[in-house]
């Protein structure tokens, strides 16, 4: 089947578009239509693997009947819904999962289609498995292997498992742990085996549900294994960010308060606090590291803003104060403490 032809990549959107659509509790309506979706536009594997040992790994045997293809792979319907969830938890900013195993590559056709903002990275040593995904989004982000140490050099946030645990995964998990930018793992019971495995990791992940299957699966959750962070983690995370990005926005009682970061000082550090210093408004704050909501990077700020920037550069007096801080809406705070609402209404 050619599917460079973008008539039928646009038909095999459309129908995982109506599976998701499909209401949740109807898995009778669900599975037919993903069985049948899978075996008209996936290539699936008819030769059984003579090497034993990797059977049950690699799930060989298994793609030709309509049974094993559902337990070999998790449904549109999940990979929509585990994307959802975890773009809300990210506040739908950009980041990478990195699905190891990824069979047919469904969680990245997902994103390809509904999540855009999203990169998935899909390893996968049978290679026949991930012929359609790379018809449709290229090869950028395939790697046709398994998973090895050189893959932890990769940039992403978060790994996504639907695998049997034994050797392989051994070798993965402690791979995993290794990264130290790492985020979490997103999880779905394989055998019955995994939660139980997970639960022996207490000491740098911790779960959290993240939803629910839709296709019976040993366990209805998928979830999210979060990697704890120690407070020097959190400090050095804040420190790269920091110096990276040429904003700080923080959350005040009036509003979010804008600074360029290098016109900052840190002053000193605590045990997830940091007490800045602004030396343009003269203004301190401490953030607490905790506390993610009251503070953001930012990359670029409105030309109305900026212009603000340079009119306290300038020292230009306003109702003969200074501008001193300046809030992300274009509203200032003077030299006095009195605040001006919306500086547009100034013609400054
Ligand atoms: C249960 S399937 C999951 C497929 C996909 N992630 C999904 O949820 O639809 C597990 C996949 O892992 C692959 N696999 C097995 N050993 C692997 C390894 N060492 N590294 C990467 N992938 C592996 C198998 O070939 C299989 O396609």
């Amino acid at each position: 089947m050619e599917y460079q032809d973008q008539i039928i990549v646009e038909s095999i959107k459309a129908e995982i578009k109506e599976l998701i659509n499909t209401a949740h509790n109807h898995e009778e309506k669900i599975l037919p239509k993903e069985q049948n979706l899978m075996q008209r536009y996936f290539s699936t594997l008819d030769e059984t693997q003579d090497d034993e040992q990797f059977q049950e790994e690699l799930y060989l045997g298994h793609d030709s009947d309509a049974q094993g293809l559902m337990a070999l792979n998790t449904s549109f319907i999940d990979c929509y819904e585990i994307l959802k969830q975890i773009t809300t938890i990210n506040k739908m900013r950009q980041f990478t999962i990195c699905d190891i195993g990824a069979g047919y590559g469904k969680l990245a056709l997902t994103a390809h289609f509904f999540f855009s903002h999203l990169k998935i990275i899909s390893i996968e040593p049978v290679t026949k498995r991930l012929e359609t995904l790379k018809s449709i989004v290229g090869i950028d982000s395939i790697i046709e292997d398994k998973f090895r140490q050189s893959h932890i050099d990769l940039s992403f946030k978060y790994a996504f498992l639907y695998f049997p645990i034994g050797e392989a995964f051994e070798k993965i998990l402690s791979q995993l742990k290794e990264k130290e930018d790492l985020e979490g793992l997103i999880v779905i019971e394989s055998h019955g085996d995994m939660f139980p495995r997970l639960s022996l990791e207490s000491d740098w992940l911790v779960p959290e549900k993240l939803c629910k299957t839709a296709i019976p699966r040993h366990h209805d959750e998928v979830r999210l294994y979060k990697r704890k962070i120690s407070a020097t983690n959190k400090l050095i995370t804040f420190h790269r960010l920091f110096t990276h990005f040429p904003y700080i926005s923080i959350r005040t009682d009036k509003g979010f308060w804008i600074e360029r970061t290098r016109d900052i000082e840190l002053q000193y550090y605590k045990e997830n606090e940091i007490f800045l210093e602004s030396k343009s408004s003269k203004r301190t704050t401490t953030i607490n590291l905790s506390n993610i909501a009251d503070f953001s990077y930012l990359e670029e700020i409105d030309d109305s803003v900026l212009k603000l920037f340079e009119n306290r550069k300038e020292n230009l007096l306003i109702k003969a104060q200074r501008i001193r801080r300046i809030y992300k809406d274009g509203s200032l705070e003077l030299s006095d403490g009195t605040y001006i609402y919306d500086s547009g209404d100034l013609k400054i």
